[in-house]
């Protein structure tokens, strides 16, 4: 995975590179632009010499795919704040699922939009997995259950809420969704609790795209903490986790429920 270069029979010297990175600058002897990967300022793969050039000159390997589509110098024009915030607005975490298993190829497409997500200094070292096993998901359930009711604050905190969700599913932890994803990370830092938070966020919306439900799962998270077993579980490696659950919601909601604005300090 590296910049390689500039292609120079399609460079035009316009300096967008020049001015996006400290990693270009223009060679007045040779009259050209060129790439120097300087050891004191590494490049950290952001890919934004590759979006800026207007010409699509800069030659990289092993990055993935760089996409242009209507709207990308404009993204304002593809979609409004009105679209956008009612987008956001009726995004619900959903409990209630149908018995149907999501296609690959849409479940792809939710990956494909947590692949986008930023994470700090791009590092992008979270690793994505999903189980779609009944059976798994249910020793999965057990597990974290019995992580979370073992000690008295547990059972004070969850004990009720699960005998009652028990009542109605096989696997209350996960409410019978279909698939259950895992995000999770080698790095336990605060930086990876956000960018795991990010992915999961952009997986979230992008499944609400699509049709499909989902709901955040801190219960694994918090078992995870008390029982190492459920690593294995989830066949995760990393030492942080996010979780979220997906499929066809069951439910509809005829509106957006409260949300105050919250006093903004220093907006007036
Ligand atoms: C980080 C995080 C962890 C959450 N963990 C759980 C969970 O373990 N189980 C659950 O049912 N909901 C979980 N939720 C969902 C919240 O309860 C939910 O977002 C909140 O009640 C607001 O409802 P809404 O998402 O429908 O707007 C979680 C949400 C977030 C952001
Ligand atoms: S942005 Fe592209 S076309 Fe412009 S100078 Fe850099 S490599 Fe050449
Ligand atoms: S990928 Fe980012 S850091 Fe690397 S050369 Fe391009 S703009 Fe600079």
């Amino acid at each position: 995975m590296s910049i390689v270069g500039i292609d120079y029979n399609k460079c035009s010297n316009c300096n967008l590179c020049v001015s996006t990175c400290l990693l270009f600058r223009k060679d007045k002897d040779q009259n050209k632009i060129i790439y120097i990967d300087n050891p004191k300022y590494q490049c950290n793969l952001c890919g934004q010499c590759i979006a800026r050039c207007p010409e699509d000159a800069i030659l990289y390997e092993g990055l993935g795919e760089a996409l242009t589509y209507e709207g990308v110098k404009k993204p304002e024009t593809i979609a409004s704040y009105d679209t956008i915030f009612k987008f956001l607005a009726a995004n619900r975490s959903i409990r209630l699922y149908k018995k149907k298993n999501v296609p690959p190829d849409t479940l792809k497409k939710v990956f494909e939009a947590m692949s986008r997500a930023p994470t700090g200094d791009n590092r992008r070292i979270e690793k994505f997995s999903i189980l779609s096993d009944r059976n798994r998901i249910k020793k999965l359930n057990d597990a974290v259950l019995e992580a979370l009711l073992s000690n008295q604050e547990g059972n004070e905190r969850y004990g009720l809420l699960f005998r009652l969700i028990s009542r109605r599913f096989h696997s209350p932890v996960y409410f019978d969704a279909p698939h259950v994803i895992f995000v999770d990370s080698e790095e336990d830092s605060e930086i990876e609790a956000n960018n795991i938070g990010i992915i999961i966020t952009y997986g979230r919306l992008a499944a609400q795209a699509l049709g499909l439900g989902t709901c955040w799962n801190g219960w694994t998270q918090i078992a995870m903490r008390f029982n190492p077993q459920i690593k294995e579980l989830a066949n995760i490696k990393g030492n942080m986790m996010g979780t979220f659950i997906i499929g066809y919601p069951a439910v509809k909601f005829a509106r957006s429920p409260p949300r105050f604005l919250k006093a903004i300090d220093g907006l007036d």
